[in-house]
């Protein structure tokens, strides 16, 4: 295993740069996941830490190698794509002794990683069954049992869970999670949903455009993303934004008011849906625009009177009815301003 460190990386593809000064240092034995919308660098990133891509500038460095301009069979990388790559023709067993067919390891030793691979994700009576007879997480499995017996200096997992239903894929998140944990094995894993990088990486990488826009443990992005952008990526319901402007330690947007300590100004606000409440009177009225039941709580979306909605966490059995007028008022305690001018995180409120 090692660490993976990215150095001022760039790719452009023509005219169009997929990655721009990205710097970026994985960690031996971490799990770091890459997170970010569509089309923003996230395989290209990970094709050129594997080899697959030759950088534009910049450098890849694996515990301090410098491994740019080698090739991708020498860089030691297990792969493993949305749809598992699996030799059609071939069983699970044959799929994964083919992974170590390059490799000249004495024969124990290879029965011996193929049988902990096997142990590990439970496949031993999948071993005899062509991919065509597998469920899509029948053949994830596989595909991964082909990639650590390999026994590589990384993972890289591009989006492994995406093509596969919503309960598999938290069955699968988990396994994974408690594999790499076992292994040790220092991995990256892209994906864009947030709440697999929320509930799967040691750190979040958030990407867009090309840059990174923050990394940090999932509590950190959580409890205070550096810009708006990843404010309004992360956490699910997701982040209310409301534009507005500070004047004499007062935010203002509309008819809502809350007393803030920060300088005057044209300002966002983000605020969670649950630090959003209802209040009897003296908020900012608004009605009840939907109600999403949760089973443990509930999402109340509800709409000013300038027609911006909101959304407020709140119990499960909360009573109401779509139309019905309530009001609502941030926790100013865990209000968090933004700039309107750079999107950049602007001062802790209070
Ligand atoms: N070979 C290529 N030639 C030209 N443009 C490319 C090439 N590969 C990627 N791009 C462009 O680079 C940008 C980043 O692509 P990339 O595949 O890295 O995005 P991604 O973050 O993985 O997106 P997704 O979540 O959709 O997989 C996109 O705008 C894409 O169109
Ligand atoms: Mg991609």
């Amino acid at each position: 295993m090692a660490g993976i460190r990215l150095d001022h990386l760039k790719k452009s593809f023509g005219a169009f740069t997929a990655v721009q000064d990205l710097d970026l240092d994985v960690t031996d034995g971490e799990f770091l996941v890459l997170l970010g919308p569509s089309g923003c660098g996230k395989t290209t990133t990970l094709n050129c830490i594997a080899g697959l891509e030759t950088p534009s500038a910049g450098r890849i460095l694996f515990d301090g190698r410098d491994v740019t301009s080698d090739p991708p069979h020498s860089r030691n990388i297990a792969m493993v794509f949305q749809s598992a790559l699996l030799y059609p023709h071939m069983t699970a067993a044959a799929n994964i002794e083919a992974s170590l067919r390059r490799s000249d390891l004495a024969p124990e030793e290879r029965r011996r990683r193929i049988d902990d691979a096997v142990s590990m994700l439970e496949i031993g009576d999948l071993l005899d069954k062509l991919p065509s007879e597998m469920s899509g997480g029948q053949r994830q499995r596989v595909a991964t049992a082909k990639a650590i017996v390999r026994q590589p200096t990384a993972f890289l997992l591009d989006e492994p869970l995406s093509a596969l239903d919503a309960a598999l894929r938290m069955t699968l998140r988990a396994e994974i999670v408690n594999l790499q944990k076992r292994l040790g094995s220092t991995t990256v894993f892209v994906t864009h949903d947030q709440v697999e990088a929320m509930t799967m990486g040691d750190r979040i990488a958030v990407m867009n455009g090309g840059r990174l826009e923050q990394i940090g443990t999932p509590s950190e992005i959580y409890e205070r993303p550096r810009s708006l952008f990843v404010a309004g990526f992360v956490g699910s319901p997701p982040m209310n934004l409301i534009r507005g402007e500070v004047a004499d330690g007062v935010f203002a947007a509309g008819e809502l008011r809350v007393p803030l300590a920060a300088a005057p100004g044209p300002v966002t606000l983000g605020v969670r849906p649950q630090h959003l409440h209802v209040r009897a009177e003296g908020g900012l009225p608004c009605a009840i625009f939907a109600l999403e039941r949760l089973g443990r709580e509930t999402v109340l979306i509800v709409e000013d009177r300038a027609r911006n909605r909101l959304r407020l966490l709140v119990e499960a059995e909360f009573e109401g009815r779509v139309g019905d007028p309530l009001d609502v008022a941030p926790d100013p305690a865990r209000c968090l301003l933004f700039d309107d001018a750079s999107g950049l995180i602007h001062a802790p409120a209070n």
